[in-house]
C-alpha cells in the first residue's frame, strides 16, 4: 500500500525525497511539543530512515501526506513500538499546525484504523499520546479508541489507547 487517498488527502509511502517537508515540519515547536520537542536536521534524516527501514521491514509503516492541491500537510501511519517490554503496533500522526482545526487528524485516523485493523487484519492498534495532547485524545476518541491506562515514556505521563478488531 505504497499510496492511498482519503476524501481530503493523498498518502504516499515515506521516501528520501520527503526529507525537507519533515526537516520543516519537525522545526515548528508547536507540532513537536507532544511528539518529543523539536528535532534538528541531523535528527530528522536519521527519523527518516528509521521509518523507511520500518517499510522495507514490515511492509507498512508512515507515510508523507499532501492536500488535494499538492501541498505536503504532514506525516502518518502505523509502526511498531516497543512499550514497557511489549511490542505494540501504533497510529501516528502530526500536520503543519496551518491546517490544524480542519478534520484532517480525525480522517487520517479513521482510514489508517482501516488499513491496520481491516487490511493488515492487526489485532489491535494503540494509541500512545501525552497526557495534555487534548486534541490528539479526541482525535482517537472520535476513532472509537479506547482509554486503556497511563504510563510513563521518556520521563512524561502518557495515556494509552486502543481500538480492536
Ligand atoms: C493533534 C493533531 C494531529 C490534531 O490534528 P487536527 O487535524 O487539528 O485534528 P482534527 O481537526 O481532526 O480534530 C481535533 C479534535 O480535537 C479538538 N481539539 C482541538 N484542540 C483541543 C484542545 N486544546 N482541547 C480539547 N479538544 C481539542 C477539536 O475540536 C477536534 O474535535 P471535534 O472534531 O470534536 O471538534 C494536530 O494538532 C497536530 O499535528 N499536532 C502536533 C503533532 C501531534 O501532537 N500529534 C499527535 C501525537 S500523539
Amino acid at each position: 500500500m505504497d499510496q492511498f487517498t482519503t476524501t481530503s488527502l493523498t498518502a504516499e509511502r515515506l521516501r528520501e525525497d520527503h526529507l525537507a517537508d519533515l526537516v520543516a515540519l519537525h522545526l515548528d515547536p508547536e507540532v513537536s511539543r507532544y511528539i518529543g520537542g523539536v528535532r534538528s536536521a541531523e535528527r530528522t534524516k536519521a527519523y527518516l530512515a528509521v521509518n523507511m527501514a520500518h517499510w522495507d521491514q514490515h511492509g507498512f509503516g508512515l507515510w508523507a501526506l499532501r492536500t488535494s492541491d499538492g501541498t505536503f500537510a504532514g506525516r502518518a501511519g502505523i509502526r511498531h513500538i516497543l512499550v514497557d517490554d511489549v511490542d505494540e503496533i501504533e497510529i501516528a500522526y502530526a500536520f503543519k499546525r496551518s491546517l490544524w482545526g480542519q478534520g484532517l487528524a480525525s480522517e487520517i485516523a479513521t482510514a489508517l484504523t482501516h488499513v491496520g485493523l481491516s487490511q493488515l487484519k492487526l489485532p489491535s492498534l494503540i494509541g500512545l499520546v501525552f497526557v495534555g495532547n487534548a486534541a490528539s485524545r479526541r482525535v482517537l476518541e472520535k476513532s472509537n479508541y479506547v482509554l486503556e491506562r497511563s504510563t510513563h515514556r521518556h520521563g512524561e505521563d502518557v495515556v494509552i489507547y486502543r481500538a480492536r478488531r
